[in-house]
């Protein structure tokens, strides 16, 4: 049984089917064409966290697929007194695939155990891999091809989306260069790291001119965490580690001035939700490099993609 966790499991090939299947599925959504493939079929989405993109994408996905999708959120179903295993092999029951957004990427990997259906690891602690997917698809879009990406730079903090992106990137023989000041504790996955190493097309460097050399896309993600803030302003008791991160981090922000300097014809990337002028500037968002809201958009087609191919269906 296929399931879509760290993307340690998957190879290149398998990233390139997935990605050539988004694009006809891109392609046929686009002229008006039914991808009604997935006809009977219901997706099942249980959030630990919240979330915009991965909710809708999957959702309206589901939908163009002729299929159906059912939200959970945590807090309000019997998960929070239930033994959670046995709410998961009990949920597992009614559908056809189960797209996990953990609090601990632990309990996806316990879902995907019983094998009883796919399941989909939609942003754990450690990893983001339709994301990862989902930006390589608009990179190669906004490159004329796959094989014409060789090399793209991330930005901030290293984090579950750094993860997968650097995995599969590194599988794809695209050199990632990263240039990150510090690591987000919970993301560590020693493994996942050497993987990528060991592919050869990883660096990381907190020279910020070597990093964005002849990279063609600069990613970043946010590196301030939400609960520091209160109506906009930092909350007296984060205060200190506000201003430490700020410290730390503001070098690395993703801004026009840093493109024009050093990779004016690179395109500006972002995950999404942004901090505003922490990690990215409202001018490089706005800029005429900014591919963030296709980014935002191919959430969607590969994760049409991603459900076929978890079911083995063919198109
Ligand atoms: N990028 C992303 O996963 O967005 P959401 O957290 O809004 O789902």
């Amino acid at each position: 049984m296929r399931h879509l966790i760290s993307l340690k499991e998957q190879s290149a090939d398998d990233f390139r089917e997935i990605l050539a299947l988004a694009a006809t599925l891109k392609k046929k959504y686009r002229a008006g064409e039914s991808t009604d493939f997935l006809h009977g079929k219901t997706l099942l989405m249980f959030f630990q966290k919240g979330s915009t993109r991965t909710r809708i994408s999957f959702e309206a996905g589901m939908t163009e697929l002729g299929g159906h999708a059912i939200y959970l959120e945590a807090a309000k179903t019997q998960f929070m007194f239930a033994d959670l295993r046995d709410e998961l092999r009990a949920m597992m029951r009614f559908g056809d695939v189960f797209m996990f957004r953990a609090l601990d990427v632990a309990d996806v990997l316990t879902a995907a155990s019983f094998n009883r259906i796919p399941v989909i690891d939609a942003c754990s602690e450690k990893y983001h891999p339709c994301q990862a997917l989902a930006d390589i698809l608009t990179m190669s879009e906004h490159s004329g091809g796959l094989d014409k990406i060789k090399k793209i730079a991330w930005l901030g903090i290293e984090n579950n989306v750094s993860n997968t992106l650097t995995l599969a990137c590194a599988k794809l023989g695209i050199e990632v260069a990263i240039a990150a000041p510090e690591v987000d504790a919970d993301s560590i996955d020693t493994e996942l790291n050497a993987m990528a190493s060991a592919t050869g097309n990883v660096k990381k460097t907190l020279d910020l001119k070597e990093a964005l050399a002849g990279a063609q896309y600069v990613h970043t993600d946010t590196w301030m965490n939400a609960e520091f803030f209160e109506n906009g302003k930092p909350k007296p008791q984060f205060k200190d580690e506000y201003d430490r991160r700020k410290a730390v981090f503001m070098p690395y922000q993703l801004n026009v001035a840093l493109i024009d300097t050093y990779v004016p014809e690179a395109g500006i990337m972002h995950c999404m939700p942004m901090h505003v002028g922490y990690e990215i500037s409202r001018d490089a968002i706005e800029h005429k490099n900014s591919v963030i809201f296709d980014q935002a958009e191919n959430r969607k087609h590969v994760e049409k993609a991603i459900l076929l191919w978890l079911l083995e269906k063919k198109v």
